[in-house]
């Protein structure tokens, strides 16, 4: 097939790019996503400052707008994010213990539902996990309302949305060897065994100009052996070349149950690493020698 979203089609994955709401009035851009891709992740607009800029508020004007162009278009969604340490609105910064926790409850109701029937994957809790070597949670607020939060948050999403799957997504845990990558896959493996209601996790995929680490294809053989799908959740790699975005491609294809593929982005101009000019489609809207490395593992699967 000869675009990102028919290819990926051929083996039943999806092929999606991460969108602003302000863009939608960008003719090239829209002309790009809607003839390239098949899935959405709003890159901002469904993060809970903007869903709840006050408590009991809520607001999805930006977020509809691109949820309705996307389904008007053919396209799904992956919903971005209910609950993540950065990107709270003020009045949660400021909020600690039960107060914080029965206001995450709200809002992940209110939002799931509000979208409920709409959505492919909910990215429902987004890095909660530290970075460095503890393979432990991250320090924040909603973690200090007790280690159970991520749990609670999955199964209120399930309460609100029983039809979306439910997500963990994180950032360099694309090493099979990092101990935040096992202290991700420790988390899954009890949820699974406990019955939480978890269906996905999903790989940021923020890459070096060297690509994936040798061992992503292994990271995603292992978790999807514990019972959930993956995916490729924010991929942008820097200086985008070829071989790098062809081997984080095939290593996806590789696994049956890696469904799909998001760039964090449409064109260079578009991202926000956009000094790294890390994406597919340059600031023109040309495709560029990644798309067709792209292109042709997609084809190859
Ligand atoms: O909306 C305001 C606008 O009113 C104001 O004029 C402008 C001036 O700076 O700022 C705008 O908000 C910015 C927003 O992007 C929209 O452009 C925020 O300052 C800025 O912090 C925000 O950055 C986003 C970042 O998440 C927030 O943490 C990036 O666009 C977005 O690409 C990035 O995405 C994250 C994923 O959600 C999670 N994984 C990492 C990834 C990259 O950081």
């Amino acid at each position: 097939a000869t675009t990102l979203g028919a290819s990926a089609a051929q083996s039943g994955r999806y092929f999606g790019a991460a969108v602003a709401a302000a863009k939608l009035s960008d003719s090239t851009y829209v002309s790009i996503l809607d003839r390239e891709f098949s899935m959405v992740t709003p890159e901002n607009e469904m993060k809970m400052d903007a869903t709840e800029p006050s408590q009991g508020q809520f607001n999805y004007t930006n977020a509809d707008r691109i949820v309705n162009h996307a389904l008007g278009a053919g396209m799904r969604m992956r919903g971005h994010t209910l609950a993540w340490y950065q990107q709270q609105p003020g009045w949660m910064q400021s909020m600690e213990g039960s107060a914080l926790r029965q206001a995450l409850i709200n809002h992940i109701t209110q939002v799931a539902g509000h979208y409920s029937g709409k959505i492919y994957a909910w990215d429902v809790v987004n890095e909660a996990f530290a970075d460095g070597g503890s393979g432990g949670r991250r320090d924040s607020n909603l973690q200090r309302t007790g280690n159970d939060w991520i749990e609670v948050a999955f199964r209120t999403a399930r309460a609100a949305d029983p039809v979306a799957k439910l997500c963990y997504n994180d950032y360099n845990i694309e090493d099979w060897s990092a101990a935040k990558t096992q202290g991700v896959y420790r988390m899954v493996q009890d949820f699974k065994s406990r019955g939480v209601p978890i269906d996905c996790v999903g790989f940021q995929s923020h890459f070096g100009s060297g690509g994936p680490p040798s061992s992503f294809q292994t990271t995603l053989t292992n978790f999807a052996a514990l019972g959930v799908d993956v995916q490729l959740t924010e991929l942008d790699i820097a200086q985008a070349s070829s071989s790098a975005y062809a081997a984080t491609t095939r290593a996806c294809v590789n696994v049956p149950r890696c469904t799909g593929i998001t760039t964090w982005g449409i064109r260079d101009t578009d991202s926000w690493r956009s000094g790294e000019n890390p994406l597919l489609f340059d600031g023109n809207g040309n495709k560029k020698a990644a798309y067709n490395g792209v292109l042709d593992a997609l084809n190859a699967a």
